[in-house]
């Protein structure tokens, strides 16, 4: 069955924009249909994140990462999964230039993956893209706070709210995204007081990643909090240690094939000669 043609008892976005002061919003990031496949049971969103650049593909930033490679790994998600709504980032460089543009690379994200909804990082200029994608069929979840795209303005991925300033900007990018019609906002890496500010003064859910409690639902990338890297932030709990175990499997791997004690009888297959 195509992207276009899938029956979907999926959740979707009135389903995650009405749970706003329900139960709080469970997401976490996919980029491969297997991991999509173990998180789809638990998740609300699954969220194909730019950050796949930075977590599969070994880049320093998300500002490397292409419209294919969100697209191919979005298809990955959806044939991995079948219950949670599916959101696509899209990535730096496919949506700010016009309203067109933005166009063009969301609608093909969406034709071509199947997903339900597009992220954009939403500083205050692209709260007029929102609006001209939603008018036009294409549900948006908007960014604010830190946005890893704008990590060349900001000089390194750096909390926001320090100054008076940096707080008025951030609520100001999350009521321009709300009034435009995103129908959730992430709000990444803010102290609890503005994280709050900004949930009770939005419509929308607010997702908040490194951004307290004090917002409608979490999100983690998963690769962070499988604790597949050695170095974690702050604001991610380990909810296991994958790193070292694939660590330790390949370790025992190893020393098998080197010492020949695999493959032994039990994995090697005894074929019946045909006549
Ligand atoms: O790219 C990503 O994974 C994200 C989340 C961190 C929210 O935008």
């Amino acid at each position: 069955m195509s992207a276009q043609t899938e029956i979907t008892k999926r959740k979707t976005v009135r389903d995650i924009a009405n749970g706003k002061g329900k139960a709080p919003v469970v997401c976490l990031t996919a980029y491969t249909a297997p991991m999509a496949r173990l998180l789809d049971p638990h998740a609300d969103v699954l969220l194909v994140g730019d950050s796949l650049g930075m977590v599969v593909h070994g880049l320093s930033s998300t500002v490397g990462v292409t419209l294919e490679m969100m697209i191919l790994h979005g298809r990955a998600v959806m044939r991995g999964s079948n219950q949670a709504l599916v959101v696509v980032d899209l990535p730096f460089g496919s949506y700010e230039e016009s309203h067109e543009v933005a166009w063009r690379s969301a609608s093909r994200v969406m034709m071509e993956t199947g997903c339900q909804a597009v992220k954009v990082e939403s500083g205050e200029g692209i709260a007029d893209t929102i609006a001209f994608l939603v008018d036009r069929g294409i549900p948006v979840m908007g960014h604010v706070g830190l946005r890893p795209q704008a990590m060349n303005v900001d000089g390194g991925f750096r909390a926001k709210g320090r100054t008076k300033a940096e707080r008025d900007r951030v609520l100001r990018e999350a009521l321009a995204a709300d009034r435009a019609g995103a129908f959730a906002i992430v709000v990444e890496g803010v102290a609890e007081d503005i994280a709050a500010e900004v949930s009770s003064l939005v419509r929308a859910p607010t997702i908040g990643i490194g951004a307290s409690a004090k917002c409608d639902g979490q999100i983690l990338v998963t690769d962070d909090m499988l604790g597949m890297f050695p170095w974690t932030p702050k604001f991610v709990r380990r909810y296991a240690d994958l790193g070292n175990i694939i660590d330790q499997a390949a370790a025992h791997y190893a020393q098998d094939v080197r010492e020949r004690t695999f493959p032994a009888e039990a994995e090697t297959y005894v074929l019946k000669r045909a006549p």
